[in-house]
């Protein structure tokens, strides 16, 4: 009896169903971590002021980000998926800050015309929250 058919697409089936099991039961164990090896985390801190991402968001560890428009992006570093949306990783997180209404459109988060050089060091620094 043949019980594990030839070729990799059956593994990888039963793969993605564990990834996908896992992802309910224990956030962020599934899942590579998603903090960015690229950017400047303190170049995006000053930026996440500049751009007053804090006028509308709670962010842990910079003056002033206590607003309640959008949701609070405390650990964020550990979060599954970005506006419950896209999975988070660095590429995603970039996106998001860049285009929001692209990922989403309609979405209470406006498009800031952030640079991609500036989305890559704002995403380092929000992927250092634990
Ligand atoms: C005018 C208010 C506003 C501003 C300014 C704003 N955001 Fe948002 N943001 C929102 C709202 C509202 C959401 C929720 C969007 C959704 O889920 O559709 C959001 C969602 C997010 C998310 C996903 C949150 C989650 O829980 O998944 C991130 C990350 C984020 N914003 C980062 C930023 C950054 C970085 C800036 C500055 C460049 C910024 N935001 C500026 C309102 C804002």
């Amino acid at each position: 009896m043949r019980r594990t058919p030839g070729g990799p697409l059956p593994w990888l089936a039963t793969l993605a169903a564990l990834v996908a099991v896992g992802a309910c039961s224990t956030p962020g164990e599934q899942l590579p971590p998603a903090e960015s090896q690229l950017g400047d985390p303190d170049r995006g801190a000053a930026l996440i002021t500049d751009y007053g991402c804090g006028s509308c968001h709670v962010i842990p560890g910079l003056e002033q980000a206590d607003g309640l428009v959008g949701p609070p992006l405390t650990s964020f570093g550990r979060r599954m998926y970005i506006a419950g949306n896209l999975p988070n990783n660095a590429e995603n997180l970039q996106y998001w800050i860049r285009e929001p209404q692209d990922v989403e459109p309609g979405t209470a988060m406006p498009d800031l015309g952030v640079p991609r050089v500036d989305a890559r060091d704002i995403a380092a620094y929000l992927l250092t929250l634990e």
